[in-house]
């Protein structure tokens, strides 16, 4: 007797078919799982054993043998439990299973069906396959209904399946989760910040353009306050780019059960005793790193200097690739990394390093250590260095209202809104990734400009990287007062923000 089951598995972010077939035939009673079943697969026996007797049902005393195909791919994770179970329930003539459902879910010892990682993947790759049905966990299942053109039913016991197959109907279809179905962001307001005009107008300035930043200044300027602050001036999320978020999420089961799609842009702040691996991704079954789960969003690392210099350094390839590439003997997992780096630091070790009225009290060379754990290539990729001075008694007492996020953010809003037009018709998405053959393109420069920046290239020294960055924050400086082409002073505005890499890591050398 033979019976199959369509289910999936899971490898990175990228889901693939699973077939579960079992067959049961007379001979010696056993019950074995091939088909490079990992131990958590193994393990599925005992947990399916113990959860049938739960519900009275015991296993035939026969040959029983499982296989899940494709059988040269690794299988892990617990996902396969419930079609296991299902599918031996369907040899022994319990229940049927349409051939166009797919099931997934993990069993425990008395029944219940608990939630599994990946099931947006798998939902997804199960709607592409055709399939018209799919049972999840009931807490997994918001998540597989953010998929439009699939029925998902949720199961919270083995019970409810188990009558639902026999046709008493007795669960219902989920109804779809939506954009609008999101949980409501809370993020703290510009207006909570006073003065620091500039480096908010800097802040604006990345956000239009979806730059990195990089914030310097002494100790209680407000520069973990400002950083915070930046998801509540960045455009929505699209729908695609939050299917992609939400992806990343799920394979790292960090969804909210209610409200599992991911519609904010995420803002990833990791302490920086963070490993390489927790930062860029890593671990036997590779799992996405700190960098992926910030993907369409924000990763804020405050105190730069303090994280671990190599670990920093791991991060220069994806920034550029914007993806991140891991290989294992199983094969090479990716996952995006599409992120602005927003980062803060401190001076020098005492914080105090050119501050106006307080000396710095580092021993000699201190400060120039401290600095030089940032290296030139990974300080060269931020677009911004923004300064924040000390914030004044006057600023600080000040009654007057600062501006709020809803205000600027209506600015990058209408500069993200030039620059979709700009890109049209190309995968480009911001200013920050317009890709070097379209620079002259999207990047015209009056002659005036054009000599302003020969001489600040030559002045300072630049990088050709640093260039190109350069002239792509001043084509955001350009489209936030709404003119065509760059001008002297939009490139005069994007120099000032690369001059703070000479006054501190210049001074600190000098020491
Ligand atoms: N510009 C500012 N306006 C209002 N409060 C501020 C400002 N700067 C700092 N603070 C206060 O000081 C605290 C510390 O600021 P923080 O952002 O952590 O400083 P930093 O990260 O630069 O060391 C904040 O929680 C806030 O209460
Ligand atoms: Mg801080």
């Amino acid at each position: 007797m033979f019976a199959s089951v369509n289910s999936f598995g899971l490898f990175g972010l990228n889901a693939f078919p699973v077939q579960v077939e079992i067959s049961l035939n007379r001979g010696m009673p056993r019950f074995d799982i091939v088909g490079l079943a990992g131990t958590a697969v193994q393990e599925s026996r005992e947990r399916i054993k113990s959860a049938l007797r739960s519900c009275g049902i015991a296993i035939p005393s026969q040959t029983c043998i499982v296989n899940l195909a494709p059988a040269d791919q690794h299988k892990n994770g617990s996902m396969n439990d419930l079609p296991i179970l299902i599918a031996l329930l369907m040899v022994m003539g319990h229940v049927q299973v349409s051939a166009s459902a797919a099931m997934i879910g993990e069993v425990s010892l008395n029944g219940d069906v608990r939630r599994v990682n990946g099931v947006l993947p798998m939902t997804l790759l199960a709607k592409q396959k055709g399939l018209q049905t799919i049972y999840v966990p009931l807490d997994n299942a918001k998540e597989a209904a953010v998929v439009e053109g699939i029925c998902v039913y949720g199961v919270s016991h083995i019970s409810d399946l188990i009558r639902h197959l026999s046709g008493e109907d007795n669960l219902r279809p989920i109804s779809r989760c939506g954009m609008e179905s999101a949980a409501l962001p809370n993020v703290p307001d510009f207006a909570d910040v006073h003065g620091q005009t500039a480096a908010k107008y800097a802040l604006e300035l990345a956000a239009a353009g979806g730059h990195n930043a990089l914030l310097i200044g002494p100790p209680g300027s407000g520069k973990s306050m400002l950083a915070k602050r930046m998801p509540g001036i960045l455009p929505e999320m699209t729908f695609e780019e939050a299917i992609e978020t939400t992806q990343i999420h799920s394979v790292a089961g960090l969804l909210d059960a209610e409200h599992p799609l991911v519609v904010t842009r995420p803002f990833r702040a990791p302490h920086h005793t963070i490993s390489s691996a927790g930062l860029a991704g890593g671990g036997t079954i590779p799992h996405p790193g700190e960098i992926s789960l910030a993907h369409n969003g924000l990763l804020f690392l405050d105190e730069l200097a303090e994280f671990d210099r190599r670990t920093l350094e791991i991060l220069r390839q994806p920034l550029e690739d914007r993806e991140v590439t891991i290989s294992r003997s199983a094969g090479t997992v990716r996952y995006p990394c599409s992120i602005m780096l927003i980062a803060a630091m401190n001076p020098c070790p005492c914080g105090y390093l050119g501050h106006p009225n307080r000396p710095c009290t580092c021993a000699p060379k201190a400060a120039a250590n401290y600095l030089n754990r940032i290296s030139g290539p990974l300080l060269d990729r931020f677009d911004l260095h923004i300064e924040a001075a000390p914030v004044t008694f006057q600023e600080l007492t000040d009654t007057q209202k600062e501006e709020p996020s809803a205000e600027i953010r209506k600015r990058v809003l209408a500069a993200r809104a030039i620059q979709q037009e700009r890109f049209r018709g190309t995968s480009i998405t911001c200013n920050a990734r317009i890709t070097p053959d379209k620079l002259s393109t999207f990047c015209p420069v009056t002659d005036r400009a054009k000599k302003r920046l020969k001489a600040v290239f030559e002045n300072l020294g630049l990088s050709a990287r640093a260039y190109d960055r350069l002239l792509k924050v001043a084509r955001t400086s350009a489209d936030l007062h709404h003119s065509e082409v760059i001008d002297e002073s939009h490139i005069a505005e994007a120099v000032q923000y690369r001059t703070l890499d000479r006054k501190y890591w210049q001074v600190s050398g000098k020491q």
